[in-house]
């Protein structure tokens, strides 16, 4: 998480700790993120952020490293010795998670326990953040969604996640580290990746308007997901990891709209009908769905002190624009 401009990275491939600063005014933090090694660029969502380490009063430090490599993070952590962790890495793909479940749990249950472990063991006394997900209810127990609802996980992504999230509250009784879960449901904005569905559907359309694109293919249309927006949701995390006490929140907006409604919203913004130009692919369904999600913030609406800005239309909007903006800049570049 870049701790200044408050949008999740959203990215698999980091997870970053933090290290007060002491500046007046914003939040003046000095940030460390976890980076794995490629051999092409994959820090595009961050490169506004990045300056070359050589000038003077930079912030922001990439290391590499991964949720699978113990010896380094706990290296990394003696090294930078932060104050504040947040741990957002995960093989973070649903339905990738049915393809790869043994790396899934791997990388995103027990990379959890790795950094865990590595703050037992190096005495630090960093507060802890797990980005615990809406995905571990699944198949839910009840409408909405809150802290006290069962978790019934529907994928091998769910249910890695459901081991991080109680690994999480072990080691603060056990241990009695300041480690928290945010359980966020789904968080949207022009960063998130494009295999997710409301990312695929904006960059389609703003491909589709353009003439670039004719047909878009998605899997289940009836799902229904309370999406919201990714800078809103970053402001609730921080705000978890200032309080006395370590506790676990859900964050969401309590609305919940279908695939279907998302598609309406995003193709009639530009004009458009989505029904000429969606097409289903069964490739895209999950061997089990999660059907509705549909959280209750109130909790930290009372304790936080949070609320959600950005609600679903304004959020598709936000999006498409991001899309549509960031090809016209692509065309003109290339021209
Ligand atoms: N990705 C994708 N691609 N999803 C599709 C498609 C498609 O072509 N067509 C329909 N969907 C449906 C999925 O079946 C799912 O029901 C819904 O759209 C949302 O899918 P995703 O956008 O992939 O997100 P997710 O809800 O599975 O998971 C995201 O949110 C979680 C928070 O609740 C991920 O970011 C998770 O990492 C996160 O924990």
């Amino acid at each position: 998480m870049a701790s200044r401009s408050g949008d999740r990275p959203a990215n698999s491939s980091y997870k970053l700790g933090t290290q007060k600063h002491g500046e007046k005014g914003g939040k003046g933090y000095e940030v460390h993120g976890i980076i794995r090694r490629a051999s092409t660029f994959n820090t595009e969502r961050i490169d506004h952020l990045y300056q070359d380490p050589h000038i003077n009063g930079v912030r922001l430090f990439l290391h590499f490293g991964d949720m699978a490599d113990s010896t380094n993070l706990i290296k990394l952590l003696y090294r930078i010795q932060p104050e504040e962790i947040y741990h957002l890495a995960a093989q973070s793909h649903v339905r990738v998670s049915f393809d790869i479940p043994e790396y899934t749990g791997d990388v995103t249950g027990l990379g959890t326990v790795r950094i865990l472990e590595g703050v037992r063991e190096t005495g630090l006394k960093a507060k802890f953040y797990q980005a615990s997900s809406s995905e571990m209810y699944g198949k839910v127990h009840e409408v909405p969604q809150r802290e006290t609802t069962p978790f019934y996980p529907r994928s091998p992504y769910g249910a890695a996640k459901v081991y991080a999230y109680w690994v999480t509250v072990n080691y603060r009784e056990s241990y009695g580290v300041f480690s928290c879960n945010g359980i966020l449901f789904n968080h949207e904005s022009p960063r998130r990746g494009e295999t997710f569905v409301t990312r695929k559907i904006t960059r389609a359309v703003a491909h589709i308007k353009t003439g670039l694109q004719d047909k878009l293919y998605l899997g289940n249309l009836d799902a229904k997901r309370d999406w919201g927006y990714a800078k809103d949701y970053v402001e609730a995390i921080w705000l978890m990891l200032q309080r006395a006490q370590p506790e676990d929140y859900v964050i969401a907006t309590g609305e919940t709209h279908s695939v279907r409604e998302f598609l309406e919203e995003a193709f009639s913004y530009v004009g458009l009908d989505w029904r000429s130009h969606v097409e289903i692919d069964p490739w895209y369904y999950r061997p089990a769905e999660v059907d509705l999600l549909v959280g209750d913030a109130s909790k930290a609406r009372r304790e936080l002190n949070w609320e959600p800005k950005v609600k679903f239309k304004e959020l598709v909007r936000l999006m498409v624009d991001a899309d549509m903006a960031a090809l016209k800049r692509r065309q003109q570049h290339d021209l």
